[in-house]
């Protein structure tokens, strides 16, 4: 499909894209990026790009000073995206898994920017979802967290990045600390596919049990750290490494880890990076953590994409002792209102029954008022109605709260929820909650 979209000051057309147009991509990608990686070819990122979801910009017009002549039109902007999945409340206390679009690579030229060209884009690809009506929500990690509010996404859960010295005491329960010592660890090399494939098992198992998890598409799975960990811009840092859990001869969880060598005034000083790390209970968090922190040669080990109420934070002693930072992780905007309200599921007690009126001027199929009915094993039913509104509510505000992370409640100040009928806000806030905080997702 070909659209052309006026934006305020040049026309772009956005267009679908093939394997002929990745040099356009990369010559794109590493402008808007400043930033190559060494020994990266046109087939790694015709790896890392997923075509059927591509879409690029071109403008209007003729050659500008400097390009040839006949030459293909530089892209003037690009997105790409992946069929991935989101692990969300479910009812009365469950998880659901629902699928997730993944918006990825969002880049417009430094000569078009601040034109109105991403809004253009985030016209295209949210229509373009659905379109497709594969997926009712929507995701992405933000570069800055100002720019996607405006287009109807929420921050829908926390990331923390906790550091912890080598050998720190982990103090859990006498109970689960017995369970714990049952779990057995091994370190893998992520260098093939019978690894990958054991560690794509992994992330699908821990995905189940953990709220707030997105999981990487299965065409991609054996591909995926090719991507993220380019032998060539490693240069001499050790390969990603897999830390495998098991507990009664079942994979329970995972590590995807790497060292750096250093050395100080002679001692080892070796840093640990854990880039994931995924259980499918307690138990197991507690073998990996412990482990992660007690690597020979190592100083410190730094964990990232931990949840707010991450448990090796508290049995380390409390978030301070980490030096805990915490970064917006993922924005959820809901392409579809009454398919995304009614996919996830809801805390079980007493049954509600209320209107909500949207407000979405991206996705205008979403503006109107929508009767939503979760009886009290917390499966809800949505449809239209015209009845008066009990709340009423920007898209955006439903895109946050729907991993529980923030709650509706607390958006009657930041995102402007507006309660028509007494309690209503707060019956639904609470209907809303999940019992763990929302793990952040993985990069992508
Ligand atoms: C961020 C980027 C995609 C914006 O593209 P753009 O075409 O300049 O954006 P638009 O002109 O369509 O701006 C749309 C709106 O977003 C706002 N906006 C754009 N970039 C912003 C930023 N970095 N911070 C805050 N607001 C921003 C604009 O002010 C405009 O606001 P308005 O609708 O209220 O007037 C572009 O600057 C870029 O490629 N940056 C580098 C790569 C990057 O950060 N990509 C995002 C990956 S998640």
């Amino acid at each position: 499909m070909v659209k052309t979209v006026p934006v305020s000051t040049t026309d772009v057309t956005f267009i679908d894209l093939t394997s002929e147009d990745l040099a356009r991509v990369r010559d794109l990608t590493e402008t808007v990026w400043f930033s190559v990686t060494p020994g990266k070819s046109l087939q790694d990122l015709d790896d890392e790009v997923d075509l059927r979801h591509a879409r690029g910009a071109v403008r209007a017009g003729g050659p500008l000073p400097g390009e040839a002549e006949g030459a293909a039109t530089p892209l003037m902007a690009f997105y790409s995206a992946f069929d991935m999945g989101l692990t969300a409340p479910g009812p009365a206390g469950e998880l659901q898994r629902v699928p997730m679009d993944g918006l990825t690579f969002v880049s417009v030229h430094p000569d078009a920017r601040r034109r109105g060209v991403l809004r253009a884009m985030m016209t295209d690809h949210l229509h373009r979802v659905h379109d497709r009506g594969e997926c009712a929500v929507a995701g992405l990690h933000a570069s800055e967290s100002a720019i996607y509010g405006r287009f109807g996404y929420g921050c829908a859960s926390v990331e923390a990045k906790l550091t912890l010295g080598r050998g720190t005491e982990l103090k859990a329960p006498a109970a689960l600390a017995a369970e714990a010592d049952a779990v057995t660890t091994h370190v893998v090399t992520l260098d093939g596919e019978p690894a990958l494939a054991v560690l794509h098992e992994a992330h699908l198992a821990c995905a189940g049990t953990t709220l707030g998890t997105v999981t990487r598409p299965e065409a991609l799975a054996q591909r995926w750290f090719a991507f993220t960990d380019h032998p060539k811009a490693r240069g001499s840092k050790e390969p990603q490494r897999l830390l495998l859990a098991r507990r009664d001869g079942q994979v329970s969880g995972y590590a995807v880890f790497r060292r750096e060598s250093r050395w100080e005034a002679g001692s080892p000083a070796g840093e640990v990076s854990v880039a994931e790390l995924g259980a499918r209970d307690d138990a197991t968090l507690l073998a990996l953590a412990r482990r992660l922190v007690d690597l020979d040669l190592t100083a410190r080990t730094t964990f990232w994409s931990r949840p707010v109420d991450d448990p090796v934070a508290w049995w380390s002693g409390g978030p301070r002792g980490g030096g805990m930072q915490l970064f917006d992780a993922l924005w959820i905007r809901l392409v579809d209102v009454p398919r995304a309200l009614a996919e996830r599921g809801y805390a079980c007690g007493a049954p509600v029954d209320l209107v909500l009126e949207v407000t979405d001027e991206v996705c205008p199929w979403n503006s109107g008022r929508w009767r939503l009915q979760i009886d009290g094993d917390g499966r809800a039913e949505v449809s239209g109605t015209g009845a008066e509104p009990d709340v009423v509510t920007p898209v955006a505000a439903l895109g946050a709260a729907y991993l529980s992370g923030r709650t509706l409640l607390s958006q009657v100040s930041t995102l402007g929820v507006t309660e028509r009928a007494p309690g209503a806000v707060r019956a639904l806030s609470r209907a809303m909650r999940a019992d763990r905080e929302p793990v952040p997702a993985i990069g992508f």
